[in-house]
C-alpha cells in the first residue's frame, strides 16, 4: 500500500495545515457503511461547539454551480448529532436516498474530505426538556436512532435514571447493526464506566424490531406496546406519568402515532421551555 506523505513547509518542515475551501468546513475522520442504504460518519468538531447530547446541526455540502449566476450555495439538511457532548469529534448517522440532493453525494465522502457543519446547535431531545423521573424510554425508528446514540454515551442519562430503555424498529436485520453494536460498545466505555461505575450498562434495556425481514423479535414497537407484549418481554410495568419519561425519534407516522399513545398513558408533552414527560423529534431528510 502507498503511504502519502504529509505536506510539509519547506523552510520549516513542519506540516502545513490545510485551508479550508468551504465556509465552516470540518474535515472526515472516519466513514462506515452499515448496509447499502445507511453509513455513518466522524468528523472534526469545532474548537468553540457546546452542544446538549440529543441536539441536532445543519450538515452538508457545496451545492452545483448555478448555471445563470456561476454562484454555488451550501446545500444542508439537519442532522442529529450521534456522538455525545463530551466527545472531541462528531458522529453523524445517515441513511442514503438514491436521487436525494444530499445524501446521493454525502454517501461518497471519504477520511480526509470537508463538510459543512454549521455549528448552531438546536433541539428538543435533550435532558432539560424532561422532569425528573424514574425510567426513561428512547423510542426510534430507522435513522432516528442517531440521537440516542449520542444519549446512550451520555453520563447524564445514567445519573437521572434508574432505568433506560432503547426500541428501535427498523425494516430489516441489518439496519439494526449500527445501533446494536453501539450499545453492545457502552459495555467497554471507560468514561462511563468510570463516572457512573461498574456495570451501569445493566441499567439499560435494549429492544430491536424488525418488520419486513425475520428477526427474533418481528413487529412495530407501537403495536407490540398497545398488545401488552413488550412489556413482557421487557419484564416491566405499563407506561404511567409517575414514573415513565419518554423520548421519540422516527419517521413523521411513528412520531404522530407514539405521541399519540404517550398522551393516552397519561404523559405530557415537554419543551425546552417548559419540560414534561416527554419529547419529540422528527429525523426527516430528503
Ligand atoms: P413498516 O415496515 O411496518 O412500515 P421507514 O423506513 O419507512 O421510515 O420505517 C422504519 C421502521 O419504522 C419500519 O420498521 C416501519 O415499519 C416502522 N414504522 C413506520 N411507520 C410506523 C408507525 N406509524 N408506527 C410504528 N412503526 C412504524
Amino acid at each position: 500500500m502507498n503511504e502519502i506523505s504529509p505536506v510539509t513547509d519547506a523552510a520549516t518542515d513542519t506540516p502545513v495545515k490545510a485551508t479550508p475551501a468551504l465556509p465552516d468546513a470540518q474535515t472526515v475522520t472516519e466513514v462506515k457503511h452499515w448496509t447499502d442504504k445507511l453509513f455513518s460518519f466522524r468528523c472534526t468538531r469545532p474548537a468553540s461547539l457546546r452542544f446538549r447530547s440529543g441536539e441536532f446541526v445543519m450538515i452538508g455540502l457545496m451545492g452545483e454551480v448555478n448555471e445563470k449566476t456561476g454562484k454555488q450555495k451550501p446545500l444542508l439538511r439537519a442532522y442529529s448529532i450521534a456522538s455525545p457532548s463530551w466527545d472531541e469529534e462528531m458522529e453523524f448517522y445517515s441513511i442514503k436516498v438514491e436521487n436525494g440532493p444530499l445524501t446521493s453525494r454525502l454517501q461518497h465522502i471519504k477520511v480526509g474530505d470537508e463538510i459543512i457543519l454549521r455549528p448552531k446547535p438546536v433541539g428538543t431531545l435533550v435532558h432539560d426538556a424532561l422532569i425528573p423521573g424514574k425510567r426513561i424510554w428512547f423510542f426510534a425508528t430507522g435513522t432516528g436512532f442517531a440521537p440516542f446514540a449520542s444519549l446512550l454515551r451520555e453520563p447524564q442519562t445514567y445519573e437521572d435514571y434508574d432505568e433506560v430503555i432503547i426500541t428501535h424498529t427498523c425494516r430489516t436485520a441489518g439496519e439494526l447493526t449500527y445501533g446494536r453494536e453501539l450499545i453492545e460498545g457502552l459495555k467497554d466505555d471507560e468514561l462511563l464506566n468510570e463516572v457512573i461505575g461498574d456495570g451501569f450498562w445493566k441499567k439499560i434495556k435494549y429492544y430491536p424490531t424488525t418488520t419486513r425481514e425475520e428477526s427474533p423479535k418481528m413487529g412495530r414497537i407501537t403495536d407490540l406496546i398497545n398488545s401488552g407484549e413488550a412489556y413482557k418481554d421487557l419484564d416491566v410495568a405499563p407506561l404511567c406519568p409517575d414514573n415513565d419519561r419518554a423520548m421519540i425519534c422516527g419517521n413523521m407516522a411513528f412520531n404522530l402515532e407514539l405521541k399519540d399513545m404517550l398522551e393516552k398513558a397519561g404523559l405530557e408533552e415537554g419543551a425546552n421551555s417548559k419540560p414534561a414527560q416527554y419529547v419529540v423529534e422528527k429525523a426527516f431528510l430528503d
